[in-house]
């Protein structure tokens, strides 16, 4: 594959794992997952990870990919790449492992003593993409291994930090969210 169908590959393929931080971004608030429980201390997870933002960005990352999974013939023919299709059970675990990706740093970040909303550079870029890759490969291992090869599994991670800091400081300076990170 050239380096231009492999990018576009890695992005159609992840944009399911993209989305669902943004949608929680917008939709969060409410109850959080913790229930407000504490750990030696610090909070479980923290106020930053509710149900209501989870489940929106879980149930807007699967309705994408699986709205992506009917346009996979038109978008194959106008890319002239064989993008992949989304079956229902990565188009659910991409979405899933990200937030639960997401939610395992909080967990790590609580009990490294950090405060909601505190950057860890590496974490917080990377969290959601190893959630949503690990999750996919275990429940769809011949889906996962046709799509993320070698050079797309590379690509997803050198690209994917540089689309999160952008894509934060755009919801940051329009004061959808508290910091650029
Ligand atoms: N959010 C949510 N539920 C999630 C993830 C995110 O409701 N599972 C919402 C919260 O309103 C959160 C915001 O999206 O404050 C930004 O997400 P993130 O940066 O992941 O959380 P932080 O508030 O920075 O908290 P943490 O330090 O735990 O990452
Ligand atoms: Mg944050």
């Amino acid at each position: 594959m050239d380096p231009l169908a492999i990018l576009v590959t890695a992005l159609w393929a992840m944009l399911p794992a993209y989305v669902p931080n943004n949608v929680a971004v917008l939709a969060g608030g409410g109850m959080p997952i913790d229930g407000g429980r504490t750990f030696r201390g610090q909070r479980l997870l923290g106020d930053g990870k509710t149900w209501r933002g989870t489940a929106a960005g879980i149930g807007v990352g699967t309705a994408l990919a699986i709205g992506m999974d009917t346009a996979v013939t038109g978008a194959t023919t106008v890319t002239g790449l064989a993008l992949p299709p989304f079956p229902l059970v990565p188009a659910l675990a991409l979405p899933t492992g990200a937030m639960v990706g997401d939610i395992g740093a909080s967990f790590l970040k609580r009990r490294l003593g950090r405060t909601r909303g505190s950057a860890v550079p590496g974490l917080d870029q990377l969290d959601f993409v190893v959630g949503a890759l690990v999750l996919s490969a275990i429940v769809a291992p011949a889906w996962f291994g046709r799509v993320f090869t070698g050079p797309v599994i590379l690509v997803v991670l050198v690209v994917t930090p540089v689309l999160h800091v952008l894509t934060n400081g755009i919801a940051y300076l329009l004061d959808l969210k508290a910091e650029p990170w």
